[in-house]
């Protein structure tokens, strides 16, 4: 399916942040276990990295684990643990052939050997790719990403490599696991709820945010296509009066 002719390629969001959730609920309305409403989120996650890498998407970013979610029982982390390992090594051969590349941002220390091992293999083989970077936010915490950006930036004033003077928002977001990586433009989160849940909290101060009714594992391109439309319709000012270009900001 190609790309409706109402989305403007000439005004994409560089990098857009999805946060996939419903796929509990998903999983109930079908009278299943909540491990069947992952399995099918992973095709919602293909279809939306392929719509976003076809239309020109620099970034796309997938909260796809959160630090909380430890707390969930033990028999669906590991079944997600399991599916993310399947994925990532199924899915890296498309990647490649797509020209994607994959990154990963979070508390990675704290994921299964296993899955670290995976993670790595697969970004490192794609790691040439430069059509669109494809980020897994896994055990991931905005508070923890700020926490450690700040822990990192004392040790470095305090070893004398960092004058304390100087820090900045731009030295700052160096020290951010989303180093290098622009701010979203667009921020989704799917199921009906209006939360950010200590997703890329720094990264999204002028985020425009966009929330559907839609189960994640009921996602789709269309729906996709829909956020975009959505966004290209708002007029982006960041604190000015007069609506602003990419150029200008
Ligand atoms: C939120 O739904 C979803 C998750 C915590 C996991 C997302 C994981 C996937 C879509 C599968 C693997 C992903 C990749 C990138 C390979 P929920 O369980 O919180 O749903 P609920 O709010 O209805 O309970």
């Amino acid at each position: 399916m190609s790309i409706p002719q109402s989305i403007d390629t000439q005004n994409l969001p560089h990098h857009v942040a999805i946060i996939m959730d419903g796929n509990g609920r998903w999983a109930r309305k079908h009278g299943k276990v909540r491990t069947f409403g992952h399995k099918h989120g992973v095709t919602a996650v293909r279809d939306t990295t392929e719509a976003a890498a076809e239309m020109g998407i620099k970034f796309l970013t997938l909260y796809a684990f959160s630090a909380e979610n430890w707390n969930r029982p033990r028999i669906e982390i590991n079944a997600l643990m399991e599916l993310l390992i399947q994925t990532i090594s199924k899915e890296t051969k498309t990647l490649n052939d797509n020209n994607i590349r994959l990154q990963a941002i979070g508390d990675l220390d704290s994921l299964p050997k296993s899955c670290v091992r995976q993670l790595d293999d697969s970004i490192a083989s794609t790691s040439d790719n430069t059509r669109m970077t494809l980020i897994l936010a896994l055990s991931y915490s905005a508070r923890w990403e700020i926490v450690r950006a700040a822990r990192r930036l004392a040790e470095a004033a305090a070893a004398g490599s960092v004058d304390p003077a100087r820090v900045d928002e731009k030295m700052f977001s160096e020290y951010l696991a989303t180093a290098g990586i622009p701010d979203p433009e667009l921020l989704i989160r799917t199921s009906g709820e209006y939360r950010i849940s200590n997703f890329l909290l720094w990264q999204i101060a002028y985020t425009e945010l966009y929330f559907t009714d839609k189960l994640w594992p009921d996602f789709r391109r269309e729906d996709f296509f829909d956020a975009i439309e959505s966004y290209q319709k708002r007029e982006r000012r960041f604190g000015d009066v007069n609506p602003k270009t990419p150029a200008q900001r």
